[in-house]
């Protein structure tokens, strides 16, 4: 995700822009993040990196994510959830498993919409009937090569986070093309909320 590159660093964050004139940098977004209602269990795909749902959630969590190197990224922060590398096109999960999926900042790293579709399908097999899916997402235009969407998120006990993710561009991940995806994969959209740079939609299985 981040190479060799420290997102808190200054001049290491300019060198990428510098080298990559067409990518999109955001601005910091502040983001206050609040623990999930739920008394069940959460599938958190994409769940490496900073890993914010198991720190939040701690052992209600599954967190899934296809690269190793991302989960230990996230387990040095010592959350006690549950950990699986695999792919999110298909769980290895039971089906009518989970009471809540959440897709926070990881479908960016799904550039292929095919993709996208094929995680959803999976998402909406493994939640239970009224089961909810929790997206945040940045806006990634068609119009650059790559985006590096800056986040400091602020945990419910306080804890900040602060990070860049980068993905590549061109996908056209707008608030729009995520409610359309995800009613045609079998889900009814009860909340969206669109901050220009990223935005947040929970949507319900039906
Ligand atoms: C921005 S990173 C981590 C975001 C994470 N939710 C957090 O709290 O920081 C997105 C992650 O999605 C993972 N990913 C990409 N494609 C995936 C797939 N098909 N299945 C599971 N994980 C995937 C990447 O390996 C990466 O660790």
């Amino acid at each position: 995700m981040k190479g060799n590159t420290d997102p808190n660093n200054i001049e290491d964050v300019k060198t990428i822009v510098e080298e990559q004139s067409s990518t999109n940098t955001t601005s910091i977004q502040k983001i206050s993040l609040e623990q999930i209602p739920t008394e069940g269990l959460i599938l958190d795909i994409g769940g490496g990196g900073e890993g914010l749902v198991s720190r939040i959630m701690g052992a209600k969590v599954c967190a899934l994510d296809i690269r190793l190197s991302e989960i230990r990224e996230a387990q040095i922060h010592g959350p006690p959830a549950n950990w699986f590398v695999g792919d999110g096109q298909s769980l290895c999960f039971q089906t009518s498993t989970f009471d809540v999926i959440t897709l926070w900042f990881s479908l960016g790293y799904m550039s292929d919409w095919a993709i996208k579709e094929r995680v959803l399908k999976e998402a909406h097999r493994v939640l239970q009937k009224d089961g909810k899916v929790s997206i945040l997402a940045s806006n990634i235009p068609e119009s650059c090569e790559r985006l590096i969407f800056w986040g400091h998120f602020t945990l419910p006990d306080g804890t900040v986070s602060q990070t860049g993710y980068g993905v590549k561009g061109g996908q056209n991940q707008t608030l729009e093309q995520l409610v359309n995806l995800l009613e045609k994969t079998g889900f009814k959209i009860q909340s969206q909320e669109d901050n220009d740079a990223w935005f947040a939609i929970q949507a319900i299985k039906i």
